[in-house]
């Protein structure tokens, strides 16, 4: 017999891994996320990583786009004291983020909202963004770069695109190394386990 799945610590985040007994408690009461944000998917920890080597100073605004469960903003206000507002179009999603930021002792503001739908007012507060595994189809790949396009407008310093190498993806990062000299890095994590994968980095240079 299986035994159940047990709590994971990644990098100092309390993980629940998708069939664990408190997200099932979770979704017996609430309905199940409906645009992938079902656990926390691994181009995450490729921006931990990142972040780790290249860190925002403390209390930076942070603004985790397509959040899911909110695993990496956790990490930036554990990590860096950052003040972390997630977004994600699927409301379904926050509860999970709750638990999770309950779960691991932090606060993180959340906002419904599609990535082409974040105002500029509401972007010239944010001074990061980060987003893992968040451009995985076509029609995707507009409105992140819309969003991207607004907020190097409104002066967020910098934003940080992780992906395990989708076609839209690369189709996004290759439009934003062309027109804002973006970065594409190819990256690997061992832990929790082997995977590839690529960060898009965009300074602002304006
Ligand atoms: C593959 S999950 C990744 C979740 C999280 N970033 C992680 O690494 O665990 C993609 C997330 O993007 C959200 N999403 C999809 N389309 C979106 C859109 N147009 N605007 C905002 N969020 C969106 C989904 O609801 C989902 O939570």
């Amino acid at each position: 017999m299986k035994s159940a799945p047990e709590m994971q610590n990644v990098r100092g985040v309390k993980i629940y891994p998708p069939k664990h007994k408190r997200v099932l408690k979770l979704l017996a009461n609430e309905s199940a996320p409906e645009i992938h944000g079902d656990k926390v998917w691994y181009s995450s920890y490729f921006i931990m990583d990142y972040l780790d080597a290249k860190p925002p100073q403390p209390k930076t605004r942070v603004l985790d786009i397509g959040c899911g469960w909110g695993a990496l903003g956790i990490y930036c206000v554990k990590q860096f004291q950052s003040k972390v507002t997630g977004v994600d179009a699927d409301k379904h999603v926050f509860p999970l983020l709750d638990l999770h930021a309950k779960l691991n002792n932090v606060n993180i503001a959340g906002k419904v909202s599609k990535y082409e739908d974040l105002k500029p007012e509401f972007l010239a507060k944010q001074q990061l963004i980060v987003g893992g595994d968040i451009c995985f189809w076509d029609e995707l790949v507009d409105p992140l770069h819309t969003l991207i396009k607004n907020a190097l407008a409104a002066g967020v310093e910098r934003i940080v695109i992780a992906d395990p190498g989708r076609p839209p993806f690369l189709r996004l990062a290759r439009r934003c190394r062309r027109l804002y000299k973006a970065k594409i890095k190819k990256v690997n994590i061992s832990a929790p386990r082997r995977h590839d994968g690529y960060l898009l980095i965009i300074e602002n240079t304006n």
